[in-house]
């Protein structure tokens, strides 16, 4: 098991061995997310956020990832001061 701190921010990033993460703020609560889209894995941090419907629109093949989408990839996630902590279990 491994603990991975990314900044407590929109849109801030983290990437830990083939893993991205990414977080966003969803109903005013920032949510730490796979950074992957729905389709075929695209990475969403180079997609473009839509901050009135709290969507992403992937950078490949342009698909909308709502709210729900995003809610989907969601990791658990805890704030501690200025970041927030996400725990990655071991594999196998
Ligand atoms: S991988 Fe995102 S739209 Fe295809």
């Amino acid at each position: 098991m491994r603990v991975v701190e990314l900044p407590a921010r929109h849109w801030a990033q983290v990437r830990t061995g083939d893993e991205r993460y990414l977080c966003v703020r969803q109903g005013g609560v920032l949510t730490v997310i796979l950074d992957r889209c729905k389709h075929r894995g695209g990475p969403l941090s180079k997609g473009t956020w839509d901050e009135k419907t709290e969507s992403i629109t992937c950078p490949w093949h342009e698909l909308i990832n709502s709210p729900r989408d995003l809610c989907r990839r969601k990791v658990p996630s805890v704030r501690v001061g200025n970041v927030l902590r996400i725990v990655i279990p071991d594999e196998g």
